[in-house]
C-alpha cells in the first residue's frame, strides 16, 4: 500500500514539476513569439497554456499534495525535514498560482496585456525543487538550524488556548 502511494505521489510530482518548468519557458519565449499577433497563433498559445495549466499540471499538483498529506499520516513523518519541505513546497504552489494568474491575464486580461518576465520565476522554482528534493531525499536532521530558532520556538509554552478560539 505505501509503495503505490509513493508511486502515485511520485508520479503526480513529476508531471507537476515538469509542468511547472515548462509554463515561463511557453509564456517567456513562445508568448512572445511574433506568431502571437495573429488570431490563429494566440488560439494555439491559449489553447496550450489554459489546457495544460487546468487539465494537467493542477490536477497533478493536487494529487501530489493529497497523497504526500496521506504518507505523512501512514508513515507518521513528523520531523523537522518535513516541516521544512512543506515550507518549500509551499513556495512551489505560490509559484503555481502565480502561472495561472498571468494565464489568465495573457488570455482573458482586456487592452494590451505586457507578459512580466515569468521565465525568470525558473531562478526561484528550479532551487525550490532541488531543495525539496534534497530535504525527503537525505532527510537531514537540521539540528543546527533548529537551535538558532528563538527558544519560544523550540518547546511547548504550556499555556492554555485562549478561551475565544476554544470550540468546546
Ligand atoms: C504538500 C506536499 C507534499 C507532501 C505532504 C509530501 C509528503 C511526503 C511523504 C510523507 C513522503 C514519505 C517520506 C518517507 O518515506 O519517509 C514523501 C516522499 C517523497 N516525496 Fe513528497 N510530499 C509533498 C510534495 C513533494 C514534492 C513537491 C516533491 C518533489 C519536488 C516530493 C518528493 C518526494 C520524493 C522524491 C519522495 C520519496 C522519498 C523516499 O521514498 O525516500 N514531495 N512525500
Amino acid at each position: 500500500m505505501i509503495a503505490a502511494l509513493k508511486a502515485a505521489h511520485i508520479i503526480a510530482l513529476s508531471i507537476w514539476c515538469a509542468g511547472l518548468i515548462l509554463l515561463p519557458i511557453l509564456l517567456h519565449i513562445y508568448g512572445r513569439r511574433p506568431e502571437m499577433r495573429s488570431q490563429a497563433g494566440f488560439t494555439e498559445f491559449r489553447w496550450l497554456t489554459h489546457y495544460s495549466y487546468i487539465a494537467v499540471i493542477t490536477p497533478a499538483a493536487v494529487i501530489a499534495v493529497s497523497v504526500g498529506t496521506v504518507l505523512i499520516f501512514a508513515l507518521e513523518v513528523l520531523n523537522a525535514w518535513m516541516l521544512a519541505k512543506l515550507i518549500a513546497v509551499a513556495g512551489m504552489v505560490l509559484l503555481h498560482a502565480w502561472m495561472g494568474h498571468l494565464i489568465v491575464q495573457a488570455g482573458e486580461g482586456r487592452g494590451d496585456f505586457h507578459l512580466p518576465m515569468a521565465g525568470l520565476s525558473l531562478l526561484a522554482l528550479v532551487p525550490l525543487i532541488g531543495l525539496v528534493l534534497w530535504l525527503v531525499l537525505a532527510k537531514p536532521s537540521l539540528e543546527e538550524l533548529i537551535a538558532l530558532l528563538p527558544s519560544i520556538l523550540q518547546e511547548p509554552r504550556g499555556n492554555p488556548i485562549p478561551a475565544r478560539f476554544n470550540p468546546l
